[in-house]
């Protein structure tokens, strides 16, 4: 099944969401990976946000991100980066829809709660960057036959 990347942001640790925006991906069919507290070194937030470097909003993003620690989590599922993007909803949490997690959390461009890898590649590297192989479970889905229909398993 595929696997994509997510990280709670400090605005969602420190306003107490954790569990609320976890909950979401629970709740719509999503398995946990893997999920560990990480406080973002400097050098990893160059890294991540690497394509955005030179950009007027890169020294205020690195400073809000490496404020506090973050939550890192890999959830899986078919389709599984398509999927979280959508929960997550557009960018800025003034424009994203209500029922997104954006859109129901946040008023900010900056501060919008959760980062989720926008590709499969993203995924693949934003995982292999955050997370050693033993990291990642694998387990039993003792549900999987109601959550997906034989061909979509
Ligand atoms: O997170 P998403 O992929 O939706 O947006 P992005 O365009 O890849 O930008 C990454 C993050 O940078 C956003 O989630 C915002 O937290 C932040 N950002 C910002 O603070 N100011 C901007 N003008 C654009 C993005
Ligand atoms: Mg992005």
């Amino acid at each position: 099944m595929e696997k994509t990347f997510v990280m709670l942001k400090p605005d969602a640790v420190q306003r107490g969401l954790v569990g609320e925006i976890t909950s979401r991906f629970e709740r719509k069919g999503l398995r946990l990976a893997g999920a560990k507290m990480i406080w973002l070194k400097d050098s990893q937030l160059d890294e991540h946000y690497s394509q955005y470097l030179g950009k007027e909003f890169f020294p205020r993003l690195k400073e809000f991100m490496g404020a506090c620690p973050v939550l890192a989590m890999v959830w899986e599922g078919k389709d599984a980066v398509k999927v979280v993007r959508t929960l997550c909803g557009l960018t800025n949490g003034r424009e994203a829809l209500p029922g997104t997690i954006r859109g129901d959390y946040g008023m900010s461009l900056q501060c919008n709660l959760v980062h989720a890898s926008d590709s499969l590649q993203t995924a693949e590297r934003e995982i292999s960057r955050f997370f050693a192989k033993e990291e990642l479970f694998a387990y039993g889905d003792a549900l999987s036959e109601y959550r997906y229909a034989k061909d979509e398993r």
